[in-house]
């Protein structure tokens, strides 16, 4: 048989016979790239006609199971000791799950996963951590950085997967780490490694691998902007748990997001600071957010979001001034520029804010990234607070999504945000209008319900 070959689009795997400028899957832009594929025997006993095959009758002891006859076993779960990302998987990390760890290149994913194989050790689990990019001398030195480590766990370069699962098969660890998929290549797949057929392959053994042995794995990905290398979404149906690393290079702290989860819930965060020696939890978010705030300052107010199940205040800052060029500019920092638009022309029109001639800056201060539909009412009064140049008490916190009447629409999660904000102290709560008489009675709170953007300008 000859060989095939086939483009794949790098960013979301979509296979094509011919070459495309855009990927009509994902829709970026001069991502397809041409792989080499060898033919495989074609199984053709799939489709309508298989039971006519000649081996008919031959699987005639596999038989389907009713609900009632499958039994359940309490899911084992092994504790990192790291409590935020133990959140993020749910609860601990589940045995025998396929975790992949996405993220930029330098974030930290290589750091995260040897702290919790190291903690995972100490607790008596048999660790084996496969490293393809950095030698063994180069892995001491960052866990020099990063504490003692027991014999329990045990360091492997390799990037051949027929080595790797033999020397898994030989040491039968609880659980692997592989870091990272881009660099693991099987001699099956005539690809380079990185490519998506490799990758693909790749992460097919490591499953097969995981939940034949029952092993507990994790994956690590990079997200790459453009170049030769496939990114992490290629593989993230194959998996039972996507977890993405992402933070600003500058800022010190990262958020670890899980997009997938099979044995948790999804949209939970984990946050953590980069320190000389290796990553360390930030417990308290909110209060980190929030730290240097500015007094008395216009166009600043703190707003609640809820990520998973918990909440996290912020600080919104808008700057609105009058434009020196014909066509005004707008920006978003941290949030949905298309947003931040959309709330201005409710701002023009309901409102009455003449802001067609002027700049207008939204930022999320601390470098977070949240676009949860709760942050509009906060967004709007700092907006209208720069715009007219008055500050908002700094003790003021105020959530609610904004519809384009104007109107603020209820958010799931309202008791949750105000006992944040009473614990952080602050005093006034601005929220929409039908949980008013619900929070009206806890001690030392101001609890303001509006029903438009209009009537939350009352603390103007
Ligand atoms: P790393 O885990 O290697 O990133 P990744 O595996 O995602 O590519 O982290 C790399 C960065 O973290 C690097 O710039 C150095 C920094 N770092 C610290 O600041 N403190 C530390 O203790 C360690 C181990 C790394
Ligand atoms: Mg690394």
């Amino acid at each position: 048989m000859k060989n095939k070959t086939v483009f794949f689009c790098q960013n979301c795997g979509y296979e094509s016979s011919k070459w495309m400028g855009q990927c009509p899957s994902c829709k970026e832009w001069n991502t397809m790239v041409e792989e080499v594929v060898k033919p495989q025997a074609r199984n053709t006993r799939t489709g309508l006609g298989a039971a006519t095959a000649p081996d008919k009758g031959r699987h005639t002891q596999i038989v389907p199971k009713s609900l009632k006859d499958i039994e359940l076993t309490k899911e084992d779960r092994a504790d990192t000791h790291i409590g935020e990302l133990n959140r993020v998987l749910g609860g601990g990390l589940v045995k025998g799950s396929l975790t992949l760890v996405g993220g930029d290149p330098g974030i930290g994913k290589s750091t995260l996963l040897l702290q919790a194989a190291r903690n995972m050790s100490e607790d008596g689990h048999s660790i084996l951590y496969i490293s393809g990019e950095e030698s063994l001398q180069q892995i001491k030195i960052r866990a020099n950085r990063v504490g003692e480590f027991t014999d329990d766990l045990k360091f492997l370069c390799e990037t051949n997967l027929d080595i790797i699962e033999e020397v898994i098969t030989r040491v039968n660890p609880e659980v692997v780490i592989i870091d990272s998929i881009q660099t693991m290549f099987s001699e099956n797949v005539s690809a380079a490694p990185g490519s998506v057929s490799q990758v693909r392959e790749a992460t097919a053994i490591l499953l097969r691998i995981a939940k034949s042995m029952n092993i507990s794995t994790f994956i690590v990905g990079h997200v790459t902007k453009e170049g030769t290398v496939a990114g992490p979404r290629v593989l993230e149906h194959m998996v039972d748990t996507v977890l993405y690393f992402e933070g600003d290079r500058q800022a010190s702290y990262r958020v670890l997001r899980a997009v997938k989860n099979r044995f948790g819930s999804t949209n939970e965060i984990g946050v953590f600071e980069m320190r000389e020696s290796g990553l360390a939890e930030v417990k308290n978010p909110s209060e980190f957010m929030l730290d240097g705030r500015p007094e008395d300052a216009s166009g600043s107010i703190v707003t609640c979001s809820v990520e998973g199940t918990r909440p996290i205040l912020i600080e919104i800052q808008a700057l609105v001034c009058r434009t020196n060029f014909g066509f005004p500019k707008r920006q978003a920092n941290g949030t949905d520029y298309n947003r931040v638009n959309l709330l201005m022309a409710v701002l023009e029109k309901r409102v009455g804010l003449q802001m067609s001639d002027c700049d207008a800056y939204v930022n999320l201060a601390g470098g977070m990234k949240l676009q949860e539909p709760a942050l509009d009412l906060g967004i709007c009064l700092a907006i209208i607070s720069s715009f007219r140049n008055r500050p908002i008490s700094p003790d003021v916190i105020a959530f609610g999504e904004v519809g384009l009447s104007g109107e603020v629409r209820s958010v799931s999660m309202t008791q949750q945000r105000v006992m944040e904000a009473k614990k952080l102290g602050f005093k006034t709560i601005i929220l929409p209008k039908a949980f008013e008489s619900k929070l009206k009675d806890i001690e030392g709170l101001t609890i303001i319900g509006v029903k438009s953007v209009q009537d939350a300008m009352r603390i103007f």
